[in-house]
């Protein structure tokens, strides 16, 4: 199996430098991840706010280097890319970002976040061309294109903004989808359809997907594996079966009971776990396979 992307005991920390005030916060602590290029797959980076999801998702699009450790991509450190290769990796690894609206020029239509990485990637040489791949796109993320194209950014729904920043990402022919809460800023009831369009993405163009997000529920419906972060430690990871099914470590164990649904007294972020602390705090568990 050869390896698309890679992570290698990433650590990143912030502050703590000689001349910073700040104690130093190890935001991600060597963690780990591998993407295969034979087995396309969906994995779901989970933890609560601060846990250190965003930070992983940036080392691993190169827009931060790791303290120690490395990511590669095809095998290459991404902090050594250039050129081409760096081009390459721009483009077959997209990010989708949680706040779609803050991707768009509100006084540009929405043709324009579609148009321009054809124009930035020479991906068409003709217009009729490049009109063909936005329907193609726009329609595979399950949006119809005539009643999408030409409008403001403001005159589609939030959920549509988003189908849009997908069907985006989908027109660069990109080997994984990196999606940071791409559904938290959309209601609930859209929430399914941008999720199920990601998953045929994954199963049917077999585009890798890393799947960042607090949601447990939304994770165990598209990944087929999951990473539990908690303060940058990497707690339980596995099969999403395995690990939501049969949780084993006590902090996937209390993110699991807090799911609304499970227990609605206990909230997000509210949560009084200053008893529970030492059990948060124990070791990970690393992959677990049953
Ligand atoms: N550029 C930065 N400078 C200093 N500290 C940072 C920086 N980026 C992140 N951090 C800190 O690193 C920790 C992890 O942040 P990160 O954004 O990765 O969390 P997250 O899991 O994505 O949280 P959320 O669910 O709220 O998006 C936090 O304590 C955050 O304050
Ligand atoms: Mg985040």
């Amino acid at each position: 199996m050869s390896s698309l992307l890679q992570a290698k005991n990433v650590t990143k920390s912030f502050g703590g430098g000689i001349f910073s005030k700040e104690e130093e916060l190890i935001a991600v602590n060597d963690i780990s991840l591998n993407l295969e290029v034979e087995n396309p797959k969906i994995i779901a980076v989970a933890g609560e706010s601060g846990s250190g999801k965003t930070t992983l998702a940036r080392l691993l699009l190169g827009l931060i280097n790791p303290n120690k450790g490395s990511v590669e991509y095809l095998g290459k450190n991404l902090k050594d890319m250039k050129g081409k290769e760096k081009r390459d990796f721009r483009r077959e690894v997209q990010p989708i970002f949680q706040d779609p609206y803050g991707s768009y020029n509100p006084f540009y239509k929405v043709d324009h976040v579609l148009y321009s990485p054809i124009k930035n990637f020479k991906l068409a040489s003709k217009g009729e061309e490049a009109r063909k791949m936005v329907e193609k796109a726009l329609e595979l993320v399950g949006l119809v294109p005539s009643e999408t194209l030409g409008r403001l950014p403001h005159q589609l729904s939030g959920g549509q903004r988003q189908r849009v920043m997908v069907a985006r990402a989908l027109l660069l022919q990109p080997r994984i989808i990196l999606a940071d809460e791409p559904v938290s800023a959309v209601d609930a009831s859209l929430r399914a359809t941008i999720l199920d369009s990601v998953k045929k993405l994954n199963k049917d163009l077999g585009i890798s997907v890393i799947y960042v997000t607090h949601d447990l529920t939304t994770a165990y419906q598209i990944s087929d594996e999951i990473m539990i972060l908690y303060k940058g430690v990497l707690k339980e990871a596995g099969p999403v079966e395995v690990v939501i099914k049969n949780p084993k470590h006590p902090y996937t164990q209390l993110l699991i009971d807090s799911i609304p649904q499970a227990n609605p007294k206990l909230k997000w972020g509210k949560l009084d776990i200053s008893e529970t602390q030492e059990l948060l705090d124990q070791p990970g568990l690393g992959w677990r396979d049953s």
